[in-house]
């Protein structure tokens, strides 16, 4: 249900149900869950997410919604539904590589990404609240921070779909490319991420993703104990 290719130092990971247009069954979470843990994802300096076929992905697998009682939820966060949190917290930069719809639980993986790149032809929008549910797959928490709280409540409480010039707009984008170029262009730009210096590209990225819910003190701290590691590393001696 995953491809793996490695392009140099970069992993690019394609979910492969293109007959459902990429939705995230419990099954699909898994298998990119366990992709996390091989070796061409841990031995990677960046990891692009993209989907085959016309679509990243349309969403959360419907047909597995509702089915599941309180206990089976919890459970389902547990493990197949903790994958968006594994992709937000991997310790290298990762890029989604998005064409066609990038829906619902789509758009929170893309969301659980450092970068996003779409092509001309994507189409975003957030339906859970017109299935009478939320995007809990940490989307709330990661778009209000993207796009602020107003933008974040429009765009997830009307439901409406939108193009890449307005998630370009809302800050969710980094770039928009013409159609077919999403995954070059990320490739491209994880190629400029893994020339970075490794160890420094990793915990700067960590560093941002904690600040927000950092104490100004114990940010600082961490930047400066972040430093005295840096400090000692062979890619700054040869600097
Ligand atoms: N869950 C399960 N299956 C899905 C799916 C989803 N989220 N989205 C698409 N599919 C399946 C369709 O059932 C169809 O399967 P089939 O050929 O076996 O019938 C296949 O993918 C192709 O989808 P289809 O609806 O025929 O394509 P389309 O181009 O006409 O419409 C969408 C595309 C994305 C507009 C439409 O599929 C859709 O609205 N999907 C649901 C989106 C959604 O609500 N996602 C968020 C859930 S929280």
């Amino acid at each position: 249900m995953i491809e793996i290719e490695r392009d140099g130092a970069v992993c690019l990971l394609t979910l492969n149900r293109p007959e459902k247009l990429n939705a995230l069954s419990s099954s699909l979470e898994t298998a990119l869950g366990e992709e996390l843990d091989g070796e061409a994802v841990r031995t990677s300096a960046c990891v692009v997410i993209a989907g085959e076929g016309r679509a990243f992905s349309a969403g959360a697998d419907l047909t597995e919604l509702g089915e599941r009682t309180p206990e089976e939820v919890a459970a389902y966060y547990q493990g197949a539904g903790h994958v968006y949190e594994r992709v937000a917290a991997l310790p290298q930069p990762t890029i989604a590589a998005i064409h066609g719809y990038c829906l619902g639980g789509g758009l929170e993986l893309a969301l659980a990404t450092d970068f996003r790149v779409a092509d001309r032809t994507a189409v975003f929008g957030f339906p859970e609240v017109s299935l009478g549910i939320l995007p809990s797959s940490g989307g709330t928490h990661r778009l209000v921070r993207l796009a602020g709280p107003a933008r974040a409540k429009h765009l997830m409480l009307l439901g409406g779909r939108f193009g890449p010039d307005e998630a370009l707009a809302a800050g969710l984008l980094t770039d928009v490319v013409e159609e077919g170029g999403a995954r070059a262009r990320a490739l491209e730009l994880g190629r400029q991420l893994a020339e970075q210096p490794r160890l420094a590209v990793s915990l700067t990225k960590q560093a941002i993703d904690v600040m927000p819910e950092a104490s100004r003190q114990a940010g600082i701290l961490l930047e400066r104990l972040a430093y005295g590691m840096l400090s000692q590393t062979e890619d700054h001696r040869q600097s």
